[in-house]
This record gives C-alpha cells, sequence and structure tokens, in this order.
C-alpha cells in the first residue's frame, strides 16, 4: 500500500468509528423501552447517513437483508459518495435489537470493511459457529467434531482440565444438545440471550471474559462480522451455513453459494485485512453503553485494523 493509499486507511478507519458512535448514540433513546423495531431503524437511520459522507465506493455485502426486505442497508446498497476506494461493507447497526429494548448488556453498533471482493456474501440464514482465541493450533478444534470432543481438545491444547474450560453458548432450545452434552464433560457454559458477535469476540480476550470457545448456530451475517473482527484480535473462527428450506437454498444460490456444506474458516470469510469498529449501545464486557448526563452523552468505541494489529478504544463525548 502506498504511504497516501496507507495514510487515507487509516484516516477511513476514524471514519468508520464515527460511523458506530452515530448509530449507538441514534438507538440511546430506544435502551430499555421494549421497542426493538424502533431501536434498529434509528441505528439503521443514523449508520446509513454517516456512510454517505465516507470517500469510498462502498457496497454493502452484510446488511439488513435482501433488497425487497429491507428499504435501507440492503445486501448490494451502493453507499458512500462513490469517490475513493472500492470497498466491502458488512454492518449491523443494532447487534441485539432485544438486548438494547430490554437494557441488556451487550448491544453493539457493528461496522466492518474490507476492500471490494474480500467478505463472504454470507446470506441471512443461520451459520453453525464456533470459536476460540489466539495462541491455538489451527487444527485445535473442529465443527466436524462433538461439542464434548472440542472441549477436551481445548483443554488439552491449554493443558488445563475440562473443568477449567468455559464454553459460551446462545440459551436457545435448538441447543439443548450441545449444552447438555458440554456440561457432562464438566466444562462451565456462558449463557447469552443475544449477541453472537460479542459472544465470539469474548474469545480473544479469554483472560479478561473467561471464555475460552464459542459455539452453536446463530445468524451467518453475524458469522461474518465475528471473522472480521477476530481477524483484528487474533483467534479463529469455523462457520457451516445452514439451511431450513428451499428460500434458504434459494437465497445461497442468489448469492454464489454453490457447496452447501462447505465450512468457512475466518480467513475465507474475510479474506483480506480489515477495519472493524463497534461503538457500545448497553454496557458489556467488550465496551461501556452509551453514558448521559444532562446536555451530554459518552460513548465508547473499539476500532481495530487487522493490518496493523491496532486495537483503540476510543471515548466519545458529546453535547445532545
Ligand atoms: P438481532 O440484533 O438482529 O436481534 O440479532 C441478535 C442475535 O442474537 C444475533 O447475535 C444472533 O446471531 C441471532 O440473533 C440469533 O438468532 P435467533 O434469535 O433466531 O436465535
Amino acid at each position: 500500500m502506498s504511504p497516501k493509499a496507507e495514510f487515507h486507511d487509516r484516516m477511513l478507519s476514524l471514519g468508520l468509528a464515527r460511523v458506530a458512535e452515530q448509530a449507538a448514540l441514534a438507538s440511546a433513546h430506544w435502551v430499555g423501552r421494549g421497542d426493538e423495531k424502533a431501536a434498529d431503524q434509528a441505528a439503521v437511520n443514523a449508520m446509513r447517513e454517516q456512510l454517505n459522507l465516507l470517500e469510498i465506493a462502498g457496497v454493502v455485502v452484510i446488511g439488513e437483508g435482501e433488497r425487497d426486505e429491507a428499504p435501507m442497508l440492503y445486501i448490494g446498497e451502493e453507499v458512500g459518495t462513490g469517490e475513493g476506494p472500492g470497498v466491502d461493507i458488512a454492518l449491523d447497526p443494532l447487534e441485539g435489537t432485544t438486548l438494547t429494548a430490554k437494557d441488556m448488556p451487550n448491544a453493539l453498533t457493528v461496522i466492518a470493511m474490507g476492500p471490494r471482493g474480500s467478505m463472504l456474501h454470507a446470506p441471512d440464514v443461520y451459520m453453525d459457529k464456533l470459536a476460540v482465541g489466539p495462541g491455538y493450533p489451527t487444527d485445535v478444534v473442529s465443527l466436524d467434531m462433538s461439542p464434548k470432543e472440542r472441549v477436551e481438545a481445548l483443554a488439552a491444547a491449554k493443558g488445563c482440565k475440562t473443568e477449567d474450560i468455559t464454553v459460551c453458548i446462545l440459551e436457545r432450545p435448538r441447543h439443548a444438545d450441545i449444552i447438555a452434552e458440554v456440561r457432562a464433560t464438566g466444562a462451565s457454559i456462558r449463557l447469552i440471550t443475544d449477541g453472537d458477535v460479542a459472544g465470539v469476540m469474548h474469545c480473544a480476550e479469554a483472560d479478561v471474559t473467561g471464555i475460552d470457545m464459542y459455539m452453536g448456530q446463530g445468524g451467518a451475517p453475524e458469522g461474518v462480522l465475528a471473522a472480521s473482527a477476530l481477524k483484528c484480535m487474533g483467534g479463529q473462527i469455523w462457520g457451516r451455513l445452514l439451511f431450513r428450506n428451499d428460500d434458504e437454498r434459494g437465497r445461497a444460490a442468489k448469492a454464489g453459494i454453490t457447496d452447501l456444506n462447505r465450512i468457512y474458516a475466518r480467513d475465507e470469510m474475510v479474506t483480506q485485512d480489515v477495519i472493524f469498529a463497534a461503538t457500545g449501545v448497553t454496557s458489556g464486557s467488550l465496551v461501556e453503553g452509551i453514558k448521559t448526563e444532562p446536555g451530554w452523552a459518552t460513548t465508547e468505541t473499539l476500532l481495530m485494523r487487522s493490518k496493523s494489529g491496532s486495537v483503540r478504544r476510543m471515548t466519545y463525548r458529546t453535547p445532545v
């Protein structure tokens, strides 16, 4: 990358942080008000408005849904001024709409940007996910192993007992068997009610969060966002798309996916360097949520570039 392009890349990363901040600020009013839709819409509007100020020729690859379902930030929407580098954008203006509506931890606004063609066009289906933090061999665990085998393999690699492993899993009826099998190994489980992007990211900071491994089925778009985050933080994620019906298989075909059973590793979901920004809406173990005081609001944003390995935590105080 030329010095000029490198400078532009750095400036863009700050621009991306502003996009995440503004989306979080817009949804702040809706924290704890029981209205998921309004919270999401406020974040979508603000994210789109800010994104369109950036000097990029951007295309939304991971967005709010198919064009006919989502009027804004739909998959394929062109964003930015149209001048500047061609980039792929993956976004979730409000990751954890229910967490926001119920004022529960770890609701985030999330956005990632990489060169055009660098991100998996994951359709809006479920993905079976498995993630671990940095420092393990690339084949330490796999989606083809049973949950028990994964816990045992990770414990062996970490040099500890299975009882000393903590696994993060979304609390859903579909995960009852995985939960029972992991419990039978003696490992502990951190159940989360929503927000598996944060759940996966927690593996990258195991010493802070206490979470060694993430497993279970969640949104495929969130899988690509989590892969972007781990590309910056270190750690591995694997994902396999899951299809429940012909409509979902049709979505895959539309996204150009032919091998429906393929397991995607982190660097196959995000093939080039990426910039990732997430702002806290409600407080959690990754970032603080929005704090308000008369006339002011303060946000915390995690801004990371995989190219440099830089991780910034930025506090932003603004009059409201
Ligand atoms: P939303 O913010 O779109 O509601 O998504 C939250 C989330 O928990 C994701 O983090 C996760 O991937 C997905 O929903 C799980 O889907 P489901 O609620 O259908 O199990």
